[in-house]
């Protein structure tokens, strides 16, 4: 590793693997948790689900985290220049990471701004009596673009993106230790506890059981569907934050002496609990919704948008203590999706520091001006969820499968880093990585995410 490109400066880190670990939980906890994996377990077989979800986590989830922590630890620097240091003709896949994370961040922060603001609405319940038209005629107008695409600013949302997005800049700014670090250190222990409260709460409702009867009750023949175990890798890579550059940036932080396998299972085992605790607390909310509708779980299951900001205000509107539902919940989502998103906006600073060796602060400008400039006026309009169905469509089904798939192909294949790596990672690990880690990287993980893309391809041609 002799090409470096910048003159040697001293390199900041985080001061213990403690940090470390909650920096790295920060991340991987987000919307994906939450909002996302109650809906895809329900839908790919319930408590049948655990299984190719075990799997994965095991397969592809923990060898490909490794894999992300040793390119960023070995190398100790950015996306970009960890590549250039592994061989200089694979700088680009940190750069293609770079862009993934910029068009990320630009939608990430409107959905952070929308939770804030739901944590007011929570006392108001200005949604009125249907949520769903709440949504579309007075929060964001135009979903169908048939109607006419109209840029108009959302009073409502402006002020809480700004307000988002100079946090960001203050936190960055700060830098490793004292923004990222100490952000993670305080808002992960606030957001576990909050989440707890929420999800022993939600249990008390009426129709609780019904809910989580719902999501557990496994339906074996599931098994024996491709598209459930595509779900269950899609969803590990999406949540562990994996594949695009954020955990080779985290782990470029670490001392150099750390357990990077021992430190990688806590932060994947602690991210896929915090999932399984939110499809509890989430399905027992929808089991009461549909109980007092005198419905089926089914009719009212759902994720991303039409969960947080339809299906949760109806709950907080009918259910006793509603206020205390969607100031826990919507706080939740606030403050697990802040800490996600100082990771994906770490990539870029972190990418632009060591490209032209700048300082921190100037990086952080650089950096955060132009995308908080972006995803205010893209955003915080009426065309902010046409734009973040795009943007998030793109980024999910496909700018992160294939940079999982050609860092892989081009490390194992091209490169023929990977006894290298795995040497890294064993002469400080407790848990040492043998052949079936080459294999899982080098074989399962590229079918899978492959079989993926192909799965994207054929869809959008239909
Ligand atoms: N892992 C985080 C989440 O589950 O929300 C962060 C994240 C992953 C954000 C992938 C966005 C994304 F496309």
């Amino acid at each position: 590793s002799s090409t470096s490109t910048s003159a040697p400066k001293k390199r900041e880190g985080f001061s213990s693997r403690k940090v470390f670990i909650f920096a790295a939980i920060g991340s991987a906890v987000g919307l994906g948790n939450i909002w996302r994996f109650p809906y895809v377990a329900y839908d790919n077989g319930g408590g049948a689900f655990m299984i190719p979800y075990l799997v994965a986590l095991l397969t592809a989830g923990l060898p490909f985290l490794f894999f992300d922590y040793v390119i960023g630890h070995r190398a100790r620097a950015s996306s970009p220049l960890a590549f250039r240091r592994l061989n200089r003709k694979t700088e680009f896949i940190g750069w293609w990471h770079m862009g993934i994370n910029f068009i990320i961040a630009v939608y990430y922060a409107a959905i952070l701004a929308w939770a804030a603001r739901y944590v007011i609405y929570s006392f108001t319940h200005e949604w009125g009596d249907d949520p769903a038209t709440f949504l579309m005629t007075d929060f964001l107008q135009v979903s169908d673009p048939a109607a006419g695409v109209t840029f108009d600013f959302v009073p409502g949302i402006l002020i809480p993106i700004m307000i988002i997005w100079v946090l960001l800049a203050v936190v960055m700014s700060l830098g490793v230790q004292k923004g990222v670090g100490l952000a993670n250190i305080f808002f992960i222990p606030l957001l576990v506890v909050m989440f707890i409260g929420l999800v022993a709460y939600s249990l008390t409702l009426n129709g609780a059981w019904t809910g989580l009867d719902a999501l557990f009750t496994p339906d074996w023949s599931a098994l024996t569907r491709p598209e459930v175990w595509v779900a269950a890798y899609g969803q590990i890579f999406f949540s562990l934050s994996i594949g695009f550059g954020i955990m080779i940036t985290y782990a470029s932080y670490l001392k150099k002496k750390t357990d990077l396998t021992g430190t990688g299972a806590v932060v994947g085992f602690a991210n896929s609990g915090f999932e399984l605790l939110a499809g509890i607390g989430v399905f027992a909310a929808l089991g009461f919704m549909a109980t007092a509708a005198g419905i089926g779980v089914s009719e009212v299951a759902t994720s991303g948008i039409g969960l947080a900001f339809i299906a949760f205000p109806t709950i907080i509107s009918q259910a006793p203590g509603g206020t205390l539902i969607g100031v826990l919940f919507f706080s939740s989502l606030l403050f697990a999706g802040f800490t996600s998103i100082i990771s994906i906006v770490e990539v870029i600073v972190a990418g632009i520091e060591d490209k032209f060796n700048l300082g921190r602060v100037r990086s952080t400008l650089l950096v955060v001006l132009p995308i908080a400039i972006i995803s205010t006026l893209l955003m915080a309009t009426t065309s902010g969820l046409f734009v973040l169905d795009i943007l998030d469509n793109f980024v999910n089904q496909f700018g992160i499968l294939a940079a999982g798939l050609v860092s892989i192909f081009v490390v194992a294949y091209l490169v023929r880093a990977l006894p290298t790596l795995r040497d890294h990672i064993n002469a400080r690990s407790s848990w040492k990585m043998g052949k079936l880690w080459m294999i899982l990287l080098a074989g399962v993980t590229p079918l899978i995410l492959g079989y993926s893309l192909v799965n994207t391809f054929i869809t959008l041609m239909n």
